[in-house]
């Protein structure tokens, strides 16, 4: 029988294709991973985009936080080149293209959708995020992660039966605490959690995905112990191991 542990493309497949752009959850999706993972900020005028960093410095060729910007700013940016130069002239996705290109792929897989709060405050993007999942009527499921507890606590207050997550790297009990009495479903946490407390995180009713597992020995490790998931920006390798074990 197949391990069920899932694989996760972090950032969508960012190792063949730039970060959290369309390229990329598309080289993602030929290995038809069990969720596709991406993380959602917002400009200055309001509007939600797909990228990881506050920052637009490091994978573009403009300079400033995007909090800072206005949607014409951030499009106006070549994201594709600091990868590969033929990779010039690829955007920034808005969310709202973002969601348009899951249609058109027909993805019925899962959604791991980051709200970055972690480092800047975007007040009421909770809410923004959520209403814009709704008006694409996704055929698909959304699991809601966040670094920022309050606003998976939003989340849940807007949409009590949304699938949550709480990013951590430590585990506390107060973190165990939190799952139990509800405030989020699963606790996705950084590797070094699980190497350094092997006896506890290691079951699989534990309800834990890891992140980022690139390196073989972690991802067979990680496959026999049956953990729930693992966000990974090496997908092709992770689909071969996992087919092997
Ligand atoms: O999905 C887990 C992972 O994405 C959290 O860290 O910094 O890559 O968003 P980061
Ligand atoms: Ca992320």
């Amino acid at each position: 029988m197949m391990n069920k542990t899932q694989i996760i493309a972090h950032r969508g497949y960012r190792v063949v294709a730039p970060e959290n752009t369309l390229p990329a959850f598309e080289a993602a999706l030929a290995y038809q991973p069990d969720m596709l993972e991406m993380d959602v900020h917002r400009t200055k005028d309001g509007h939600l985009v797909v990228i990881h960093d506050e920052k637009v410095d490091r994978t573009t060729n403009g300079t400033g936080f995007v909090k800072d910007m206005t949607l014409a700013e951030i499009k106006s940016l070549d994201a594709g080149s600091y990868k590969e130069p033929k990779m010039i002239g690829v955007t920034i996705p808005t969310f709202d293209e973002f969601l348009a290109f899951l249609r058109t792929q027909n993805f019925e897989q899962t959604l791991m959708l980051e709200i970055k709060t972690d480092h800047v405050a975007y007040p009421g993007i909770e809410k923004e995020i959520l209403d814009k999942v709704d008006a694409y009527q996704p055929k698909y499921h959304v699991l809601y992660q966040s670094f920022n507890l309050n606003s998976l606590k939003i989340v849940r207050k807007l949409q009590p039966d949304a699938d949550i997550a709480a990013l951590v790297y430590w585990a506390t009990p107060i973190v165990y605490w939190l799952k139990w009495r509800g405030v989020f479903d699963y606790i996705h946490s950084d590797i070094r959690v699980l190497k350094n407390k092997p006896n506890i995180f290691w079951r699989p009713n534990v309800h834990m995905r890891t992140w980022t597992v690139d390196n073989e020995a972690d991802m067979r490790r990680i496959f026999k112990a049956g953990l729930r998931g693992i966000i990974t920006n090496q997908v092709a390798l992770a689909t071969k191991i996992r087919q092997e074990i």
